[in-house]
């Protein structure tokens, strides 16, 4: 039985590290989310098995109830709410380690009573891992609840700043280790050891709090994939204290892969995650960076029967996806428009920034929902590489990432940022409804731009429009 129990492990952590190579490419990625699945299954069912202490009827009842619940939000849930949904995993996976490190504390100390400190019942090393665990655990849930209330503008997305929030944070960062570590190593008496843990738990979840609240709107999808690796951690932690292998493995690849998207989504913005964690990004526009309130010069526009006549005597054309067209639902309508493009002709490619919309491969998902060609999609370099001989640029519902800004105004919030440099195309077309800010809040100088012609209107009708009109030139 034990062997086919190991077995078990080993094939779900096998797939597992399928499932997460499977995710890196859109083709395959639907098979990789099939195969984690899966491997998540598996392992439940071999800990059931090698466990065998619970009342299946229980079990059941959770996998109907977690089941269902599962299915509705994944149903109901939007793309552009993706992040918010990801937020509310990552809390329930730091909470529910937290809560399985204090049930552990319970059961081997508290209830029986054990004389002398938590490392003579369980070894010094399991003893303070189950306090790091509570610590990670902790944090993770109400940081992810606090980052998922401002994501859905239940709390404003600006940064709340509290005065001496470092010295704040550092303080109880030390109270939590510090007496995590004391009740773990140092206390006899199990009653003031269940006292000292929950008095952990308490700075841990007030830390988490204080840790995301001073964070900006914008920098949430990095705050996110942060936490998602902490979840990842506290796990893989919780793993050591119940050792569980399959929870160490599973933890540990959450908690590294979480951290590289991290990694590759501060560099895409060009942020250190320092400045991220500590810089209160958006709190107020710098200087001279051409901040909202600042008024435009001069602004051409048009409207779609203009739009057409640009792409009826254009070749190239590059479509440049943001976060307006996730809202706007417009890919199956720019769909249409290449393929219509391309039967009179003409080429069509996608720009695609790293960090376009509001989640890592957000316009690739979208535009794999429409099936467009996967050839078709440019990582941002390539594409810069490609505007001069481009036609028509046209920028649907984005903004941040096509803002020249980020290389010719030094004091901006998005200096340095690597964007997409769509006004090095012979015209730009550039669909939005209004002249309102992006995510970073800032004026967008592409828009007063000489080869620009802004369409003020919602991304789908506005492409619609612009279908009906080239199919009658
Ligand atoms: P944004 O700069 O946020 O601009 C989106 C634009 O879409 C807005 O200016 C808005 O203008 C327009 N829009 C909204 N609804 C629309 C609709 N129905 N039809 C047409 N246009 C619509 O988007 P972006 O260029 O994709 O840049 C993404 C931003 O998010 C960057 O600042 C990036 O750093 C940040 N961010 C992204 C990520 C990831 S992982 N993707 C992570 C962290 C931060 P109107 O209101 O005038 O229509």
């Amino acid at each position: 039985m034990t062997s086919w129990i190991a077995l078990l492990y080993l094939l779900s952590a096998g797939l597992f590290i399928l499932g997460l190579k499977g995710l890196t490419k859109v083709r395959s990625a639907r098979r990789g989310n099939a195969q984690a699945a899966l491997a998540m299954l598996i392992a439940i069912v071999a800990t059931l098995l090698e466990i065998g202490i619970v009342d299946w009827r229980w079990i059941a009842l959770g996998l109907v109830v977690g089941s269902a619940v599962g299915v509705f939000f994944a149903l109901r849930v939007q793309m552009t709410q993706m992040p918010e949904m990801v937020a509310l995993f990552n809390g329930s996976g730091g909470g529910a380690s937290a809560l399985v490190a204090l049930a552990t504390l319970w059961q081997v100390s508290v209830e029986p009573g054990a004389p002398g400190t938590l490392a003579s019942v369980m070894g010094g090393a399991s003893a303070f891992t189950l306090s790091l665990s509570i610590f990670i655990g902790a944090l993770t849930f109400t940081g992810s609840i606090v980052a998922f209330l401002k994501l859905n503008r239940t709390l404003s997305g600006d940064p709340i700043l509290l005065p001496g929030r470092h010295v704040i944070n550092a303080l109880l960062v030390a109270g939590s280790l510090g007496l995590g570590g004391y009740f773990a190593l140092a206390v006899g008496d199990s009653s003031q050891i269940a006292l000292y843990a929950l008095v952990v738990t308490g700075l841990s979840l007030l830390l988490g709090v204080l840790l995301v609240i001073p964070i900006g709107g914008a920098d949430m999808p990095v705050v996110i994939s942060l936490l998602n690796s902490y979840s990842g951690i506290a796990a893989a932690a919780t793993g050591f204290v119940i050792e569980s292998p399959m929870l160490i493995i599973a933890g540990a690849l959450v908690g590294a892969s979480g951290l590289i998207l991290t990694q590759i989504m501060c560099v895409a913005m060009n942020r250190s995650l320092a400045n991220v964690l500590f810089g209160g990004f958006g709190a107020e526009p710098a200087a001279g960076d051409g901040g909202p309130a600042d008024e435009y010069g001069p602004v051409r526009s048009g409207g779609p029967e203009e739009a057409a006549m640009l792409l009826d005597a254009a070749e190239r054309i590059m479509i440049v996806p943001g976060y307006g067209l996730a809202v706007a639902q417009a890919q199956h309508a720019v769909r249409e428009l290449a393929d219509l493009v391309e039967k009179r002709g003409g080429s069509v490619e996608y720009a695609i920034h790293p960090v376009a919309g509001r989640m890592p491969g957000h316009m690739n998902v979208l535009l794999a929902e429409a099936d467009v060609p996967y050839e078709q999609l440019l990582e941002m370099d390539r594409a810069n590489a490609d505007f001069k001989n481009v036609d028509v640029a046209i920028v649907v519902g984005a903004n941040d990432v096509v803002n020249p800004a980020a290389q010719n105004t030094p004091g901006s919030p998005i200096a340095g940022m690597p964007v997409l440099e769509v006004w090095k195309a012979r015209s730009v077309i550039v669909i939005k409804r209004s002249l309102s800010p992006g995510f970073a809040g800032i004026k967008n100088a592409l828009f007063e731009g000489e080869t620009t012609m802004m369409v003020f209107a919602d991304a789908k009708q506005a492409i619609q429009g612009m279908t009906t009109e080239l199919k009658e030139l």
